[in-house]
């Protein structure tokens, strides 16, 4: 759904080797998820949706277990930041990546609700200007924690003040630096390593290359963007929720133009990576979670978990259902108390009622499980039908036994087959019997059942009186 620029001058540096001290966490601040992808991620995405000629991750703090999480997609050169110093001394671990581009464009990978197109405004802006550094700014009401944009009384730029360094009178400017610049690679490195750290953090601070490239007469401009929600830079738990907020209305607006009905949106949760078919209704308080995907006219709900899952075209699930790593075809249904765990595969118009539950099987096409019953580690043909209460007994206690049942079976209810177990096609298993040997094709199979008997003289039992 991005559009795909084409930068291919372009070297990207993203930012991530801080810790996030205010996340109170044990893990790097950019594994935090927001709608199901960790905040690195969403950068990434966005960054990708750009086509430069490279990209580069800084990391340091836990910065294995972020390699290890994103993986080496195509074109990503992780840059190591062994202390961190500060986010000039960030990127001027990158001298090298960048040594063959033109332009460097810095991000920080704590700022997931960046679009592709802000970026693109910004290195459109940055070349039409023939600037040495832009960088990217807005006006907020709050602008607490952020770096302010200094101006001369003529409007020009002239740097940026951190939070922490800022007077009085600097603390109410309402322009805030996003932390996004752009920057000629020639004159980037070298103001780089004219930057000091005798501020408030003792830290090198990239945004004083700012008025480094103004002393040396270099072109400098901020470039106001409009949407001041995209640079939310995510440094607490709070701020996680509000990126999550503001990201979820976007999702859930972008599957509406789409042509998908939610009811009630403010009660649904839709991730980042979930995919869904035109005129699906998702109705209230579903939760459609990780790469699922869900097809064509379903109808989702109300209050139906989807983790992982793949839904066919037509599908219905109905309320309180919960479907993890499994998929469904076509025409099916599922609950209202459906449970259907890793690995169970519904073929087409495979109906699955209350309370049921299937685990790692595959159910052939037109199949019924419609009551109480656990289906597990079992191969069942089309078109049968099993009866309530019926449990395929798959663990002896320290193994796994498969059940193997052919096509236009018929089990009773409350039968318990006694895995491992084979049962031949159209055979009719009678109600309550246990099956432990191998039921043959057609005919009626059913265990010995206790005596029927009737006692005509029995009282019920009556309430004594005090
Ligand atoms: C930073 C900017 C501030 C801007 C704000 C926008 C600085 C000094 N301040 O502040 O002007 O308004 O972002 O959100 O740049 N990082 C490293 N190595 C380091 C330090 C930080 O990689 O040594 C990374 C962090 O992981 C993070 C990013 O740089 O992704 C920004 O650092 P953070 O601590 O969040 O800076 P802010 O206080 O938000
Ligand atoms: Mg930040």
């Amino acid at each position: 759904m991005v559009a795909q620029f084409n930068h291919p001058d372009l070297q990207v540096v993203i930012l991530a080797a801080g810790k996030g001290v205010r996340m109170r966490s044990v893990k790097p601040k950019v594994l935090h998820k927001v709608l199901g992808r960790g905040l690195l991620e969403h950068v990434l995405h966005t960054v990708e949706s750009l086509a430069p000629k490279g990209i580069s991750v800084v990391v340091g703090f836990g910065g294995k277990s972020v390699r290890e999480y994103i993986g080496t997609p195509r074109g990503l050169d992780w840059v190591e930041q062994r202390e961190q110093l500060g986010t000039a001394h960030a990127v001027l671990q990158c001298e090298k990546g960048c040594e063959n581009s033109g332009h460097v464009l810095i991000v920080c990978g704590d700022t997931p609700l960046l679009s592709g197109q802000t970026l693109a405004m910004l290195v459109a802006a940055h070349n039409a200007a023939d600037a040495s550094v832009s960088v990217l700014s807005v006006d907020l009401d709050a602008p607490g924690g952020y770096g302010r944009i200094l101006r001369k009384q003529d409007g020009d730029f002239v740097g940026i003040v951190e939070e922490k360094d800022a007077d009085a009178a600097q603390k109410v400017i309402a322009e805030i630096s996003s932390g996004i610049f752009c920057v000629r690679t020639a004159d980037l490195f070298k103001l780089l390593h004219q930057v000091e750290s005798d501020n408030a953090q003792g830290e090198y601070y990239l945004p004083d290359i700012v008025s480094l490239a103004v002393s040396q007469g270099l072109r400098v401009q901020a470039v106001k963007g409009d949407d001041a929600a995209e640079i939310l830079g995510v440094n607490d738990r709070s701020q996680l929720a509000e990126a999550e907020a503001v990201m979820q209305w976007r999702i859930i607006r972008d599957w509406q133009t789409n042509g998908v009905s939610i009811e009630q949106p403010e009660t649904v949760r839709i991730e980042a990576s979930v995919s869904i078919g035109v005129d699906t209704v998702i109705r209230a308080g579903t939760q459609l979670i990780g790469s699922t995907h869900v097809g064509d006219e379903c109808f989702i709900g109300p209050y139906a978990i989807l983790m992982d899952a793949w839904l066919d075209d037509r599908v219905e699930v109905f309320s309180f259902s919960h479907i993890a790593s499994a998929s469904v075809g076509a025409g099916a249904s599922v609950g209202p108390f459906a449970r259907l765990r890793p690995e169970a595969e519904l073929d087409e118009d495979v109906h699955i009622g209350n309370f049921v539950e299937v685990k790692k099987s595959v159910i052939g096409r037109g199949s019924k499980v419609n009551h109480l019953s656990y289906v597990g580690d079992t191969i069942m043909g089309s078109g049968c039908n099993v009866g309530a209460g019926t449990i395929t007994c798959n663990y002896d206690g320290a193994n796994k036994h498969q059940t193997v049942i052919g096509d236009g079976v018929f089990v009773g209810s409350d039968t318990k087959l006694i895995a491992p177990i084979k049962v031949g096609n159209n055979a009719t298993i009678g109600a309550g019997s246990i099956i432990s040997k191998a039921v043959k094709a057609g005919g009626l199979t059913l265990s010995a059942r206790p005596e029927q008997r009737h006692m005509s003289n029995w009282q019920r039992p009556s309430k004594k009186k005090d």
